[in-house]
């Protein structure tokens, strides 16, 4: 028997496997879904997280028992068995919105003056659907495109022309790089952070909240806000936490003198940072699947800031890890953006998990 040595030594850890990672685009292709609203209208979209094991493993899907709890903001769809496909399904996405983020004026550039997410669903759309007709079962089925036609998204199975850029814009989620239904697959751009000290790539897909839809450059979706937030460690939470920091370093820190070519801070993160171009913020995630057993793909944000104290005695640095972070607030270094304890932040991020490095 061969051994491939490669694939065995490759520090790479695949979690969503129904998925091909482009490590060096950044991207991951999954298979594309066709799907029938009740009127008839149609969607395409993608599966990332699933309730039921055995499927999550036949799937190549991410597993999440915490998805049976996210009833207070879920919609539902039947399997139309004749054709293997979803029918049924309500609430729509507008993807027409075009994406503004207005800083705020230096030296507190977040949150921003102004905003509008690219892409706004309607009340009762939710990237969470359940099963009506089969087994009961929870799938994380985010909408990547609206009722348009295989024929008009067909024109950019190789990529996205010059010319159609706009039309494309106005008619899929904004993380789409490439979609083809000829070949029944759709490649999305990727964010990169930590989970447990291991760098991660996630995908980033729908908001509770219009300001995180605009600022992560995806789909509101005002239904997540009925899901209950807070005790992600307790009986029937559908959700888990993720961790961010506003004023992170960033790469005016560099003190001077530094090498000609250094011109990123290797301690960069956070919400300043990242709305001043500089990058993803490399937020923190909790729980994933095969490091831990509480993962949701509904996270729970816990925004905090570095203490004045904290940023004038040069204590800041970036934090890799929920344990690491909470350790900085529990010695006081970081509170809430307010100053107040820290905690919730009351808004909801659909990040399905992809990939660890380790
Ligand atoms: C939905 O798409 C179908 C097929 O492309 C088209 O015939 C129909 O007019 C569209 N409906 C709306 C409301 O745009
Ligand atoms: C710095 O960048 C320049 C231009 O890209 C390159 O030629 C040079 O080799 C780099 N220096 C170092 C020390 O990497």
């Amino acid at each position: 028997m061969r051994v491939h040595w490669a694939r065995r030594l490759s520090p790479l850890v695949a979690l969503l496997t129904a998925g091909v990672v482009d490590e060096d685009a950044g991207t991951v292709t999954l298979p594309l879904y066709y799907g029938s609203y009740a009127d008839g209208e149609g969607h395409y979209y993608v599966l990332s997280d699933t309730s039921d094991e055995g499927n999550a493993k036949g799937l190549g899907l991410n597993p999440s028992a915490k998805l049976q709890y996210a009833v207070a903001g879920e919609t539902t769809a039947r399997l139309d068995g004749t054709r293997n496909i979803l029918v049924g399904r309500v609430g729509k996405v507008d993807f027409t919105p075009v994406r503004q983020v207005v800083p705020a004026a230096e030296p507190v550039p977040f949150p921003p003056t102004s905003f509008t997410p690219p892409q706004v669903g309607d009340e009762d759309y939710s990237p969470i659907v359940r099963l009506a007709n089969v087994g009961q079962t929870v799938y994380n089925a985010p909408i990547v495109a609206g009722n348009v036609s295989d024929a008009f998204l067909n024109r950019f199975c190789d990529g996205v022309p010059d010319h159609l850029r706009e039309a494309f814009e106005a008619a899929v989620h904004s993380k789409v790089v490439r979609i083809c239904p000829r070949d029944t697959t759709v490649t999305l751009e990727l964010t990169p952070g930590f989970s447990f000290a291991k760098p991660v790539l996630y995908m980033s897909m729908d908001s509770s909240a219009a300001l995180a839809a605009a600022f992560e450059d995806i789909t509101h979706a005002p239904a997540l806000a009925r899901i209950q937030l807070g005790g992600d460690d307790s009986a029937f939470s559908a959700v888990e936490r993720l961790f961010a920091i506003v004023n992170g370093l960033g790469n005016g820190d560099l003190p001077p003198g530094a090498p000609l070519n250094a011109t990123t801070h290797p301690g960069r993160q956070g919400f300043f940072s990242a709305i001043r171009g500089e990058g993803s913020p490399l937020n923190i995630l909790g729980g994933i699947p095969s490091v831990a057993t509480d993962y949701s793909p509904l996270w729970d944000v816990n925004l905090g800031r570095w203490t004045d104290y904290a940023v004038a005695a040069n204590l800041r640095h970036r934090l890799v890890g929920e344990f690491l972070y909470l350790g900085q607030v529990a010695r006081g270094y970081i509170t809430a953006p307010d100053g107040g304890a820290f905690g919730s932040s009351g808004i909801i991020v659909n990040c399905p998990i992809v990939q660890r490095f380790l």
